[in-house]
C-alpha cells in the first residue's frame, strides 16, 4: 500500500511536484504515464527514500516513510524493490551473486540462500544460470534476472521504471505475462512507469497520468 499526500518538490528552482496525491491499495497494479521530464522517475525515487521533499508525506504499508525533508525509514528498510530503466544489475558479478547479494543485505540465514536463489531463478525460467556472467545474457534474460533479484526478498511493493522499453514486441509480451503471473503469486503492490498505453493497459488495474506536478486518472 502506497499513500502519498500533498507532495511538493522543487529541483534547481523548477517545480517537479505541486501538490501530488497518490493512493495504491495493497496488491493493486497501477501504471503511471507522463511526458518525458514530468517527474515519473523522481516519484519512484522518492517512494524508495532517495529524495527529500519540500513538503508532503509518503506512507508505505501504513508506516510514515518520508515526511517533508525527513527520511523516516531508510531505503533498505522499506520492504520494497525497484527495477530501474537500465536494470542496474551488477555486471562484475554472476547472476547468482547478484541475487545472493540482496539476500545477504536482508540478513537471510546463509543456509537458506542457495535454495532461495535456485528457486527464484527457476521461477523466471533461468534455471542453471547462476554462474553466468551478466554481460553474457540477452536483454530478455537480464530483465528476468532483475525480476528475480527484486522478488527474492518478497517485497510488499515493486516499482518498475520503464523496464521493458529496450525489448522487441515478442519478448515484451512474454515478460508482461511473467510479471502478471508473479503478481498473482506474490501479490505485491505494483507501480509501473511506462510510455506505452498498450503496456499500461495489459499490466495495470488503473492507469494514472503525471502532468504539471500532479496525478490524475487517465
Ligand atoms: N538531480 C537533479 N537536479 C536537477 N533537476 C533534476 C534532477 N533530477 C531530475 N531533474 C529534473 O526533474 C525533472 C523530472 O525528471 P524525471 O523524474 O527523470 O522525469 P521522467 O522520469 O518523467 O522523464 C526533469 O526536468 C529533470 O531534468
Ligand atoms: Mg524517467
Amino acid at each position: 500500500m502506497i499513500t502519498i499526500s500533498d507532495l511538493h518538490l522543487t529541483k534547481s528552482e523548477r517545480p517537479i511536484f505541486q501538490g501530488l496525491h497518490l493512493r495504491c491499495k495493497a496488491g493493486e497494479k497501477v501504471a503511471l504515464m507522463g511526458a518525458s521530464g514530468s517527474g515519473k522517475s523522481t516519484l519512484l525515487r522518492a517512494i524508495c527514500g532517495f529524495e527529500r521533499l519540500d513538503h508532503g508525506t509518503i506512507t508505505l504499508e501504513g508506516r510514515c516513510a518520508t515526511h517533508d525533508n525527513q527520511i523516516l525509514i531508510p531505503p533498505h528498510d522499506r520492504n520494497l524493490s525497484m527495477i530501474f530503466q537500465d536494470l542496474a544489475l551488477w555486471d562484475h558479478m554472476s547472476v547468482g551473486e547478484n541475487i545472493t547479494f540482496v539476500l545477504k543485505m536482508r540478513h537471510t540465514p546463509p543456509s537458506q540462500i542457495k535454495d532461495a536463489v535456485e528457486a527464484i531463478l527457476d521461477r523466471v525460467d533461468l534455471a542453471g544460470y547462476s554462474p553466468r556472467r551478466i554481460e553474457s545474457l540477452s536483454g530478455g534474460e537480464k530483465q528476468r534476472v532483475a525480476l528475480a533479484r527484486s522478488l527474492v526478498t518478497h517485497p510488499k511493493i515493486l516499482l518498475m521504471d520503464e523496464p521493458l522499453s529496450s525489448l522487441d514486441e515478442a519478448r515484451k509480451t512474454k515478460l508482461i505475462t511473467l510479471i502478471n503471473d508473479l503478481h498473482q503469486e506474490h501479490r505485491f503492490t505494483l507501480l509501473y512507469v511506462t510510455h506505452s498505453h498498450a503496456e499500461a493497459e495489459t499490466i495495470a488495474d488503473r492507469v494514472l497520468l503525471l502532468k504539471e506536478g500532479k496525478i490524475s486518472e487517465s
